[in-house]
C-alpha cells in the first residue's frame, strides 16, 4: 500500500509517497541518497544505522518511515551546522577514534543522544550507553576518549569516576 508522509530531515521539509513497508533506513540511503546512515544487520542488533527521531537516537533499520510522520530527523548530513563540525565529530577526528569508518555515523549520532539521556557520566555509564553500537574494527577505546572528551567539555563528566582507560 502506497502513502503519504511529511517529514523535517535535517531541518529540510520532505512530503514523499512510499511503501508501506519501507523502513526509515531504506527511505534515506535508496529513495534520498543520505547513504552516511549505514546499513549493518538490518535487524536492530549493531546500531549501524543510528539516527535521531525527534532528538533520539534509535535504529532506523527497525522503524517503518510511515511511522515517522511528523517527526523530525537528524542523519550524520545535518549534525553539523553552518560549516563547523559538531564537537563530537571533532573529538572523533583529534582523537582518531576510527579505523574503516563504517559504524562511525552511528556512533557519533548514538553518542549525540547519548550527550542528552540520564546515563552516569562515568567511563562505565558511557560504556554502558554506546554498548548498543558496535565497531568491528575494536575501536572502542578512542571513541571512548572522544565522548569523554566532549563531556569534560561541556563540564559534564563526573572526574571522580572517570578513568581513560
Ligand atoms: S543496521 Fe540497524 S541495527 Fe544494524
Ligand atoms: S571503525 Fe570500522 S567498524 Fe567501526
Amino acid at each position: 500500500m502506497e502513502l503519504t508522509v511529511t517529514l523535517e530531515i535535517n531541518e529540510k521539509k520532505h512530503v514523499l509517497t512510499l511503501d508501506s513497508r519501507t523502513t526509515l533506513l531504506d527511505l534515506l540511503r535508496e529513495e534520498l541518497h543520505l547513504t552516511g546512515t549505514k546499513k549493518g544487520c538490518d535487524h536492530g542488533q549493531c546500531g549501524t544505522c543510528t539516527i535521531l527521531l525527534d532528538g533520539k537516537r534509535v535504529n532506523s533499520c527497525l522503524i517503518l518511515a510511515a511511522s515517522a510522520d511528523q517527526k523530525s530527523i537528524t542523519t550524520i548530513e545535518g549534525l553539523s551546522s553552518s560549516n563547523s563540525l559538531h564537537p563530537l565529530q571533532k573529538a572523533f577526528i583529534s582523537h582518531d577514534a576510527l579505523q574503516c569508518g563504517y559504524c562511525t555515523p552511528g556512533q557519533i549520532l548514538s553518542a549525540a543522544g547519548f550527550l542528552n539521556e540520564p546515563w552516569e557520566r562515568t567511563t562505565e555509564g558511557i560504556k554502558e550507553g554506546m554498548s548498543g553500537n558496535l565497531c568491528r574494527c575494536g575501536a572502542y577505546p578512542n571513541i571512548l576518549t572522544a565522548v569523554q572528551e566532549v563531556l569534560e567539555n561541556q563540564k559534564l563528566l563526573n572526574p571522580q569516576k572517570a578513568s581513560h582507560s
